[in-house]
């Protein structure tokens, strides 16, 4: 098999900290595993197409979570851990992912599209006009919080606006919602199944699961399962079921949620969430009963439609 790891995106270290937590953990004696990084790699990953069964791409973010590494491996005919194209571009753009959420009366968090087109005074007017102050500035196609601000301003969303258009041409502002964060994994192809949900809570100090809240221990308290009733942990979990299904989602994916008033807003769905051994999927695997090791054998496994 072939284990994917690095790229070109902001979140390459990230990938690279999976790839190397998942290289150790996967079972030598089931795979025999090479590594590529589709950085530099590609032309050496063509060539050993032919001898691999299978590929796992631990990438995020751009070039890697958005469906341009799965289109490369589907023209190759390989078949590989993870959604395909359609899917995978979707969820990157949270525009689009949001979109097919609210086509499925999947509650959502208010926002608007900005671009750079749009002059910053007319881009500022309509985020007071339409949602207020505090707004969470997003870059549409980035993960791990890169690029992302919670401005409680006009100086600050216009700061936070040029912060985020040196990543993405297009821009989300959204409505700020006070609450609980959670994430819920989910796994499996036709017969799916949701892990317990995650409760995450930034440390003192933090504004919000920041980059640094989400790489660097003890910057976030992660509860798992979270502290929700029974049928609050039955509604979550079923609404990130309806995410993986309405994404058209294969393998494994991970949504985040903002509980507030009594609602699970849906955030974002993640196609390749993170796979070092204190990511949030792994946690969830675990306090279900899955080790890494037999979580990473169930992907594969799924993968290869053996499920
Ligand atoms: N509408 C919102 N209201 C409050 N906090 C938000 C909102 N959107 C995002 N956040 C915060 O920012 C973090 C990252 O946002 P998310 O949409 O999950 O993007 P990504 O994880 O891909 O960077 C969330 O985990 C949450 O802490
Ligand atoms: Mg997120």
């Amino acid at each position: 098999m072939a284990l994917l790891m690095g790229g070109h995106s902001s979140e390459r270290e990230v990938s690279l900290a999976s790839g190397q937590n998942v290289l150790e953990r996967l079972d030598k004696e089931r795979y025999q595993v090479e590594v590529f990084d589709p950085a530099i790699d590609l032309a050496r990953l063509v060539e050993a197409a032919p001898n691999l069964d299978v590929v796992f791409p631990v990438l995020h973010g751009a070039m890697g979570e958005d469906g341009s590494i799965q289109g490369f491996l589907s023209l190759l005919g390989l078949r590989f851990v993870g959604s395909g194209v359609l899917a995978s571009a979707t969820c990157l753009d949270k525009k689009a992912a949001k979109d097919v959420y609210r086509q499925n009366e999947l509650p959502v968090a208010q926002d608007l599209l900005l671009s750079r087109r749009l002059s910053l005074v007319a881009q500022l007017t309509a985020i007071k006009k339409d949602l207020g102050y505090p707004v969470v500035i997003k870059p549409l196609d980035q993960g791990s919080s890169v690029g992302l601000t919670i401005a409680k301003s006009p100086q600050e969303a216009k700061e936070a606006l040029q912060k985020a258009y040196k990543l993405s041409s297009q821009v989300l502002a959204e409505k700020f919602l006070s609450g609980r964060e959670l994430t819920v994994a989910v796994i499996g192809n036709d017969r799916l199944r949701a892990l317990p949900p995650i409760e995450i809570i930034p440390a003192q100090g933090r504004e919000f699961f920041d980059y640094v809240a989400k790489y660097t221990p003890g910057q976030a308290q992660e509860i798992c399962p979270a502290h929700l009733s029974e049928s609050l942990t039955e509604e979550i979990g079923n609404l990130a079921l309806r995410a993986h299904r309405a994404l058209g989602c294969r393998g494994l994916s991970r949504t985040d949620f903002i509980y507030s008033e009594g609602v699970f807003y849906l955030l974002e769905t993640n196609t390749l969430p993170g796979l070092t051994e204190n990511s949030l999927l792994p946690k969830a695997a675990l306090a279900d009963g899955l080790s890494f090791p037999a979580l990473l054998d169930t992907l594969i496994d799924l993968a290869l439609d053996l499920d």
